[in-house]
């Protein structure tokens, strides 16, 4: 969450930061600011609110002309979103912007203000500004180092020495930041869209390396001055790919990705007709060995773990455990030596599973994470990693990274069910062979939006709604039910069809909505009488299901009847509908669709 930017080169420095920022805007913030040098002075501007907030403040006259300057969003952490909280901060001599919390930052202060100095804000991150300014003795890498030493937490940092008006200095750690590398410019960003309309070439700046930055040269060496040589990275994602591209919201443009981030991640993965992980160094006689399968992961990405298990255990027949990875974490878990540990996160950075990665490795258990931003902390900290192929997802909502998550839960499972005589070859390529064909028919569901937006005009103006489904049905709708709640602001519940008779009926009155899921034909009976007790109650249901179920219509108020594909498989096709349904939901009730209230891309903090 939050928002980095610098720039050093001949543009104007203040456009670079807000055009670097906007890119940005997706991981949540609720306020901005910039500091540009104006020859040698440290000129600041800042705003709470939206990036729109600064500019309009900056088009009153109080825009800092300049080639070389730093900027961010905020998301609070430390003091309530204001302008006087609002990064950048720091005195004429050092001032800082940062991504993360400082947990000593208390002590820290009580120093400073005993060695006289005064603090304007209520965050943590102006201590870390002041103690620069402390250590500061005309050599910055060694001032940052000193700096290093003292403050715990986590921090990515764009920092400028008034002394030094032709370069910008960063260091990070457990908070990403890349140096993007252009033509006589350069440029910091917490993730690579701000840089792409400039520079594809990056450096991945690791744990508490400083860089120094100027408009033709990148220096980074370690905590102990040492100089450290890096790899250019190359982005391969296109400009188009991080921005709309005629979509009226990026939710919408990443719902229809789907087939292409599909087709793309389970290509290299599959070779004459059988899954094949081993170019990420997992082989199908690895997998069988472990006892005991973990999953660990939030929100979306935990979800896509809840259908993996289903998959794994019922294919494979190996016990699968999924842990939200906040209670993971403090639930000193049984894991050992003998485990696997998979951590699902589309950024990567997700602080809650990254702390349960580090758990699963003290313990000693292997660590695969299926990760979509290369090079993410979890990525690079984990002993395997399976990267998923959607391309930048901007939506806080996420979409095209669940349906891929998922691509590789199946290829995992079959791969794990062949190895162990769990199912035959013939049936493991039947499956693969299925999956292959998800995106023709994910395209022919992508078509069905018409009828998504209609029953989300009967849903708009609830309360309060259920998802109801049994089995994988059960673990797909808690995924529907994220979805609508977080984007359209409906609270909504995902219950497993059967237990609803044991307290939540209760909640069903005249006109509720209902969305039952019901797409697997060994539960469909079963469901259906859900259905039927809810719709008896008054309530107006909406049945996702396979197009052979032979139901009559009935049953429910509205149907989205999908392609008939191999049971095991319909989630990839059924989380459309329910994707469709928040999204349309949302729109209808003029809600901000790619940025909801209160929420953040990625979660850096606990
Ligand atoms: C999904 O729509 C969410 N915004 C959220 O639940 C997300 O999936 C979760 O925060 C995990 O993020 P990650 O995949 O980047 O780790
Ligand atoms: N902890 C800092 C603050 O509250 C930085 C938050 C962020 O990452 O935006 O200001």
């Amino acid at each position: 969450m939050c928002g980095i930017v610098g720039y050093v080169g001949n543009r104007d420095c203040a456009d670079v930061l807000v055009d670097g920022l906007s890119k940005l805007e997706y991981r949540g913030y609720d306020s901005a600011g910039i500091a540009v040098f104006e020859k040698e002075k440290i000129v600041v501007e800042k705003s709470k609110g939206k990036l729109n907030d600064l500019v309009e403040k900056m088009l009153q006259g109080k825009k800092p002309h300049g080639h070389c300057g730093i900027g961010h969003t905020r998301w609070a952490t430390h003091g309530e979103p204001s302008d006087i909280n609002s990064h950048p901060h720091g005195n004429k001599r050092v001032t800082i912007v940062h991504n993360g919390i400082i947990e000593n930052y208390k002590p820290i202060k009580e120093f400073l203000i005993s060695q006289g100095y005064g603090f304007e804000s209520e965050t943590d991150t102006e201590t870390v500004a002041k103690l620069l300014d402390y250590y500061y003795d005309g050599d910055p890498v060694q001032t940052i180092a000193h700096m290093i030493d003292e403050v715990q937490g986590s921090y990515a940092l764009g920092i400028m020495f008034r002394d030094f008006p032709d370069r910008i200095y960063a260091v990070r750690k457990d908070s990403p930041l890349i140096i993007g590398v252009g033509e006589n410019e350069n440029f910091i960003a917490s993730d690579v869209p701000a840089i792409l309309k400039y520079t594809r070439d990056y450096y991945l700046l690791e744990q508490n390396e400083i860089a120094a930055i100027t408009a033709d040269a990148v220096v980074i060496c370690d905590n102990h001055n040492r100089l450290v040589e890096k790899e250019v990275l190359t982005a391969d994602w296109d400009i188009d790919a991080a921005e709309k591209g005629g979509y009226e919201h990026f939710m919408l443009k990443e719902i229809n990705e789907q087939p292409t981030a599909i087709r793309t991640t389970i290509a290299p993965r599959i070779q004459n007709g059988m899954p094949y992980l081993e170019e990420s160094g997992i082989t199908g006689e690895m997998l069988k060995a472990f006892r005991r399968i973990y999953i660990v992961a939030c929100g979306t990405a935990m979800h896509a773990g809840l259908v993996g298990k289903y998959v794994i255990e019922k294919l494979a027949r190996v016990e699968v455990t999924v842990d939200i990875a906040s209670e993971f974490r403090y639930r000193n878990p049984l894991i050992t030596k003998e485990d696997l540990v998979i951590l699902i996160s589309q950024s990567g950075e997700t602080a809650d599973t990254h702390a349960a990665l580090k758990l699963a490795k003290e313990r000693g258990a292997a660590t695969l994470s299926i990760v979509n931003v290369k090079g993410s902390t979890i990525a690079r900290e984990s002993d395997y990693v399976i990267y998923t192929h959607a391309g930048p997802e901007i939506s806080v909502a996420s979409t095209k990274a669940y349906s891929v998550q998922l691509s590789i839960m199946y290829l995992l499972a079959f791969e794990l069910a062949y190895v162990k005589e769990a199912i035959t070859e013939q049936r493991c390529r039947e499956l693969t062979e299925a999956l292959v064909s998800i995106p023709d028919n994910l395209k022919e569901v992508l078509e069905m939006k018409e009828r998504c937006q209609f029953i989300a005009s009967r849903l708009v103006n609830s309360d309060s709604l259920l998802y109801i489904g049994r089995g994988l049905d059960y673990a797909l709708s808690m995924e529907g039910s994220l979805k609508l709640k977080e984007i359209s602001y409906i609270h909504s519940e995902s219950y497993a069809a059967g237990e609803l008779k044991h307290g939540t009926i209760s909640l069903v009155t005249q006109d509720m909505p209902v969305i039952a899921v019901a797409t697997q034909s060994d539960l469909m009976d079963k469901t259906i009488s859900n259905v039927v007790e809810v719709k008896s109650r008054g309530a107006k249901v909406t049945m996702i299901c396979s197009e052979d179920l032979d139901v009559d219509k009935n049953v429910a108020n509205h149907l989205v009847k999908l392609p008939k594909i191999d049971d095991l498989l319909m989630p990839l096709l059924a989380a459309v509908p329910m994707q469709y349904i928040a999204y349309y939901t949302a729109v209808l009730k003029g809600c901000n669709v790619d940025q909801p209230r209160n929420l953040a891309k990625s979660v850096t903090v606990e």
